[in-house]
This record gives C-alpha cells, structure tokens and sequence, in this order.
C-alpha cells in the first residue's frame, strides 16, 4: 500500500506523524515513534515568553503574555518553569535530528514580529527541516478587531519567512472569522503549509475556592468533525498542503481527514495515552480499511490510467460538510437519483475474495460502487 504523500516540501513515506508535544521531550520516544513509522516528527514549541524572558531577564515577562499563550500556562502548569529553556530546545532539536532520519520541524509560538524571532533561525542552523507556527492567540482587548488580529499574525508569518530557508506551517485555531480568505492571506505571506487546528486552552472554574482551575483533557475523536468540515472547505481554495492535527485516534479518522483534504495527519493525545506503537496501529488500520475498499495510494498517480487513490471530494464534500441538514438532504436526494440514472450500480461482492469490488464509490451521498470488474474476479491477492 502506498501511503507516500508530500508536505512542506518534504517527501514523506506516509502522512502520519506526532503533532507538537512532550513527546518530543525524550530522545528514546523520538526513536520509538520513528520505529512506529512516523514520517516527521513535529517538537513541542518554544514559546515567545520563554525566549523573550530569557533575553531580558525579565521573570515578568511570562505574566505579560499570559493571555496571548494562556496555551502555555496548560502545557506547562509551573508559573516559573518551562521544561526547556530556549538553549535546552535548541540542543534537543539537534538531538533528536542526530538520532532519527527522518525530517524533524521544530515549532514556535508566539504572536509579536519582534527581536525572538531570531531564535526561528537558529531552529534552522540547529538543523531543523521545517518550522511550525504556532500562531495561538486569544484575543481580549475590546479595542482590538479582526481584521488587526490577521494582520498582526500575517505580518508574524512574513518576519519569519524573511529569516530562513526552511519551510513554514503555520498552526491555526478554529476561531478565524473567514478561514478560506485568511487562508489565502497567509499563503499570499508565505505560508508554506497551515496545521487545522490547535486546540485551545479551557480552564474550568473551581466553584467551591472561587478561582480558575487549570484542566488538561486529551482529545476524543468528536474533534476531528470541526476539522473535517474546516479541511474541505479550506483544501480547495489554497495551493499549499494542510495539515490536521485533533482528534486523530484511528486509521479510520486518518483516512477521513485525508479525504478531506489533508496531506498529513499530526496525532497527539492518542500517542500520549497508548504511547509511541499506537502510530503503527493507525498505519495498519489506514492500509487494512484501503485495501477493503479497492485504494492502493493516498495520493493520485497522474501516469496511471485507473489510479485508485483516496478520493479527495474536495468542494463537494465541502458543500455537504457546511451544508445547513435540508440542504444536505436535498443534495443527497439528488445525487441518488443522478446515480440511479446513470451508471450501473452493482452492489454484489467479488465472486473470489468476497470483498467489495474495486471501484470508486460513485456518489458521495448515495455510497454506491460502480463496479469496473463487473462480478468478475477482482484481482487482488
Ligand atoms: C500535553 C500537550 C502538550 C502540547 N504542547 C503543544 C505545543 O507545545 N505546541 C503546540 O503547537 N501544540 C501543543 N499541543 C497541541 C497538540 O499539538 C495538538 O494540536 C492537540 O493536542 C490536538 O491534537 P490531538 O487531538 O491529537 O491531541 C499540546 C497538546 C498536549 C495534549
């Protein structure tokens, strides 16, 4: 099964991969999760606090940003302590490209295009293969609006485009107000890849004490549904790959990101609950479900005359996604009738192996197969 795919501009053997985490924190997961089969391995960020803290010697600093990376305070529950510095980071990036082959993307979040971003080029001559931007934001300052916030982020994205050779991700949260046209906007900057989405930071309230309680929830699989719609809507109307990352526990949600419009797949909490093999089973569960289905790639070969590649619905799948349910039942209606009228639909099994027979699903809404092997045989070993 060919589960190649292209990111970045790197060459990938398959689209899954850790997303920025503790796992990257110690050199023995890294080389277990390239064991697993992860094609990159994304690191955990480096916060703009962190660094700015560390050129100033100012301990204010982190309370200075606390909101514009409330992020941190969750990952990183000690008010004084990030478990790398930005020398320590540094060093472990070059670590872990020492001790893997495969491409390694160091990450940086922050919001101000100012003097730490130096440190995106130093992530570059420490020999990382790719950056990801981790652009989290919450915007609280009733003064602010939208429209400053995308500047501010798409002014980040050309200040560190401007230091290095090295592509670029930038890592979104859900709450762009007009995501396909910011999309654009950030692949007009430069962007050489967007990561859909970052998860945002909920702190509960303690009732009882009357304060703030800082929770850290793994994902489940119910997040990838905003990642789906997002994905579709977005793949079509952008040249760069995407990237997803939440809500990823299974080949069956890698596959269906893919379908989407991802080019990669990030995982994060399935990895920190089952640990670094979970990678391989998503890998086993992507090629077991591919081959049921007649696929034998994920991405379309353009010299093959019957490539049987992951569909990719694109704006179709996109209209069904955002579709208000009475319009997406009136598309569904349609698109049964169109597939009742047109082609044959054969839903018998190969006559050999019992499976469905190869083919590409012929209609989205009607889950229908149009079977090009007839009843015959279907070939497969
Ligand atoms: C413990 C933990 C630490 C994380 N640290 C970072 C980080 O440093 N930078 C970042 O961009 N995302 C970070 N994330 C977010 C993940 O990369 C990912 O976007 C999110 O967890 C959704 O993916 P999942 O559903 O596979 O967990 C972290 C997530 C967790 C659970």
């Amino acid at each position: 099964m060919d589960l190649t795919t292209a990111y970045l501009g790197l060459k990938l053997d398959s689209p899954l991969m850790p997303g920025a985490s503790p796992l990257s924190d110690s050199l023995d997961k890294v080389r277990q999760l390239e064991d697993a089969g992860a094609a990159a391995i994304v690191m955990r960020s480096l916060f703009e606090e962190q660094i700015t803290r560390e050129m100033t010697g100012d301990i204010c600093a982190r309370e200075a940003h606390a909101e514009s990376s409330a992020e941190a305070l969750s990952y990183f529950p000690r008010a004084d302590e990030f478990s790398l510095g930005p020398d320590e980071y540094l060093d472990q990036l070059r670590g872990i490209v020492e001790a893997v082959d495969i491409p390694v993307i160091g990450s940086l979040n922050g919001v101000t295009s100012a003097g730490w971003l130096d440190y995106a080029r130093q992530m570059e001559m420490a020999g990382a293969d790719a950056l990801e931007l981790n652009v989290y934001y919450l915007p609280i300052d009733p003064a602010e609006g939208s429209f400053a916030v995308e500047r501010r982020t798409l002014d980040l994205v050309r200040a560190v485009k401007s230091r290095l050779h090295i592509p670029v991700a930038v890592k979104l949260s859900p709450f762009f107000s007009a995501l396909p046209h910011f999309a654009r906007e950030l692949q007009g900057a430069g962007a050489d890849g967007l990561v859909l989405f970052n998860r945002f930071y909920q702190p509960d309230i303690d009732p009882v004490n009357l304060e703030a309680a800082p929770t850290l929830h793994f994902s489940d699989p119910s997040e990838l549904l905003l990642r789906l719609r997002f994905l579709a809507i977005v793949a079509p109307v952008v040249r760069i790959p995407l990237a997803v990352s939440g809500g990823v526990h299974s080949g069956l949600d890698a596959i269906k990101a893919v379908m989407a419009g991802a080019s990669v797949v990030q995982v994060v909490s399935a990895l920190l609950k089952k640990g670094p093999a979970h990678l391989r089973t998503i890998r086993v569960e992507m090629e077991r479900w591919m081959y049921e289905h007649g696929y034998e790639s994920l991405v379309a070969d353009a010299r093959q005359h019957e490539p049987r590649a992951l569909p990719r619905p694109g704006r179709v799948l996109a209209r069904q996604l955002h579709a208000h349910p009475a319009e997406l039942a009136a598309v569904a209606q349609a698109e049964c009738e169109e597939a009742r009228a047109g082609a044959q639909i054969f839903r018998a099994r190969c006559t050999r192996c019992a499976k469905p027979p190869g083919g590409r699903p012929l209609s989205w809404a009607a889950r229908s197969w149009r079977c090009e092997a007839s009843t015959a045989p279907c070939g497969r070993p």
